[in-house]
């Protein structure tokens, strides 16, 4: 779900709508909204994409220079009018948004329910909603008008009952220049201006009108006006760092492509090149980690590595895994964070837990990094999101630079990720001695390389449009590879699955006889990712049984591999490259055919059903 909030002297429905848009990747199963003018509090909501809700606003238009808005990605409670925030209390004039989950709704709406409290929705929310207005009641006298400061007391006394996760803005009708805010396991920035606040649950809202932001923490509350804010923790005045984001609003919009994943797309040549140009000291074959300079010898003395991520990040840790195991020597597991939170794992002394999160806000990343930090085990965030809480609580941070990401399937994310992780393999190989200068060498060399070559696949988009046409109306896919392209062949169908709803399997290509084999007929096409690498015999064997079995074969290929042409329907060329470094480029092809195959059938590519961005609930 995503929260804009606004107090300030410019129209305020403007400021948060144009901001739901730039947040609707991060749930948009139905919108609201709420701004406070002469008149009273002005409630809109309804089910669907923020632009029903433009339209709702449009038919009925908003007064005021305060308010409060949300997108929604539904936990508790269908999609409904109803069910959309923002929600009233009892009293009907205090009205909240709110992300996260309160595990203890029923408890709570069970008790405001006997002392009298009505409820016109399902949701968890409307119950906070409730709480907060009968601990405001409680401290102020019948008639009387509560004060900004009684009401952040009842958001803390509310807070301290409710168990579970928030974020929340709130407004109150008696209260016209006060925008409330409070934080607990959800993300909320608060965005400062000249004359105006703003809260967000990321920066992209508030970048169009100021790069200065302060990062509120697990507990904090925040009282702002258009032109002060005061912080609390818990109950306690609290001082926080005002930060300067480095994105710009530009980059988080979509320059001429038609979606924000196509754009993405295009976007990896020039981001990984600019972190090669960054970090990489060719000439020593190693890397500069500038953010982990205080660690690098704590980092070098790690004996075992636990890598540990959800959804496509997951699929970057197993492509670590082999990463940091052949270049480096050292063993790595990688864990599903939502298995590794609930498990009772004994940790040995030198491990390292490496939790890879592009938002840094998925919730299950960072209990089983808490877990981790539990057991006194250290930590370190591979992020992209600056200031998140993935990136505040582990011990060391390595920032992704992939930019903004908006498409709701990651693309640029997973190839910086893939590319931080390749760094840190070689930095540690060539550390410890594994990799000699020459190899380090060798291994920079076509690192820099790799751009210019993602470039090329790019540049044969319209072979994949091709392959597309011929594809779309398959309803099942397997794809395969092995080794370093086992993850890629994973995470090409989830592309596929994410976007298109084409039920797409991912598999270790000799594994595919226990089992999916079973599958293969000439309706069910399978991808195969064979490069010529160190298994390439290997892979051709396993090619060749699902050929045996009539099964149409997209093969995605080094260029220059003429045999391959012969076994297979189609053939997608990539240019070579180390084994190691092969799914910086394979993983472009099939994103590209994601992409055209979900656009040919007609699905909102940045937008795909059922999915958010970040899943901040477990
Ligand atoms: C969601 C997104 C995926 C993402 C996963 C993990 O499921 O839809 O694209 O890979 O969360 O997100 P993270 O921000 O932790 O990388």
């Amino acid at each position: 779900c995503g929260i804009v909030g606004y107090v300030g002297r410019r129209e305020a429905a403007t400021i948060l709508l144009d901001g739901l848009k730039r947040l609707e990747y991060r749930g948009y199963d139905s919108a609201g909204i709420c701004t406070l003018d002469g008149s009273g509090l002005q409630l809109r909501k309804c089910v669907g994409r923020v632009d029903a809700l433009i339209a709702a606003v449009r038919a009925r238009p908003l007064q005021g220079t305060l308010g409060i808005s949300h997108t929604r990605w539904a936990t508790h409670g269908l999609p409904s009018d109803a069910n959309a925030h923002p929600h009233l209390d009892q009293s009907g004039r205090l009205v909240i948004v709110h992300n996260g989950i309160i595990e203890n709704y029923a408890d709570l709406r069970r008790q405001l329910v006997e002392s009298g409290h009505q409820f016109q929705s399902q949701t968890d929310t409307e119950v906070l909603a409730h709480l907060i207005g009968r601990h405001l009641d409680e401290q102020v006298p019948r008639g009387q008008r509560p004060t900004a400061e009684q009401v952040v007391a009842a958001v803390h006394q509310a807070t301290r009952e409710a168990e579970g996760t928030y974020a929340i803005a709130l407004l109150h009708a008696d209260l016209p220049d006060c925008l409330v805010g409070a934080r607990r396991g959800s993300p909320l920035v608060l965005g400062l201006g000249r004359g105006e606040n703003f809260l967000a649950s990321d920066v992209s809202p508030i970048l169009p009108h100021t790069r200065r932001v302060i990062y509120l923490h697990d507990g904090d509350i925040v009282l702002l006006r258009s032109d002060s804010y005061r912080l609390w923790a818990g109950d306690q005045p609290v001082e926080r760092p005002v930060d300067t984001v480095q994105w710009s609003a530009e980059e988080a919009e979509l320059g001429g492509f038609p979606h924000y994943m196509l754009k993405e797309i295009h976007e990896q040549p020039g981001r990984v090149a600019d972190e090669l140009r960054r970090v990489l000291r060719s000439e020593e074959g190693t890397v500069e980690f500038d953010s982990l300079a205080p660690h690098l010898d704590e980092l070098a003395s790690m004996r075992r590595f636990i890598l540990v991520a959800c959804g496509t990040s997951w699929h970057a840790a197993l492509a670590g895994e082999y990463l940091i195991e052949n270049l480096a020597g050292l063993p790595v597991e990688v864990e599903c964070a939502s298995e590794m939170r609930y498990r009772q794992r004994p940790f040995e002394e030198g491990t390292l837990v490496i939790a890879i999160s592009q938002s840094g806000e998925t919730a299950d990343t960072l209990a089983a990094t808490r877990l981790a930090r539990q057991q006194k085990v250290r930590t370190l965030a591979l992020v992209n999101v600056v200031g998140s809480t993935l990136a505040r609580e582990a011990d060391w941070t390595l920032y992704m630079r992939a930019g903004p990401e908006i498409g709701v399937a990651s693309t640029k994310a997973f190839t910086m990720q893939l590319l931080q992780l390749t760094l840190l393999a070689l930095w540690l190989g060539r550390r410890r001695g594994t990799l000699s200068r020459s190899e380090g060498r060798r291994i920079a060399r076509a690192l820099k390389a790799i751009p210019s070559r993602m470039q090329r696949i790019l540049a044969a988009e319209s072979r994949i449009v091709r392959l597309a046409k011929k594809y779309y109306r398959f309803t099942d896919f397997l794809y395969m590879g092995r080794q370093y392209n086992f993850p890629i062949a994973l995470e090409g169908a989830l592309k596929l699955k994410e976007i298109s709803y084409i039920h797409a399997e991912g598999y270790p290509s000799a594994e595919m006889k226990h089992g999916p084999i079973a599958l293969i007929s000439p309706e069910f096409p399978s991808v195969f990712v064979i490069p010529r690498d160190a298994l390439y015999e290997k892979n051709l064997s396993n090619l060749e049984e699902i050929k045996a079995r009539n099964g149409p074969i997209i093969a995605i290929a080094t260029a220059g591999d003429r045999e391959i042409r012969k076994k297979v329907d189609d053939v997608i060329y990539i240019p070579p490259t180390l084994d190691c470094l092969q799914p910086l480029l394979t993983v472009l092809p099939l994103q590209l055919f994601a992409y055209h195959v979900a656009l040919l059938r007609g699905c909102d590519v940045d937008k795909p059903r059922n999915l958010a961005k970040s899943v901040t609930v477990e």
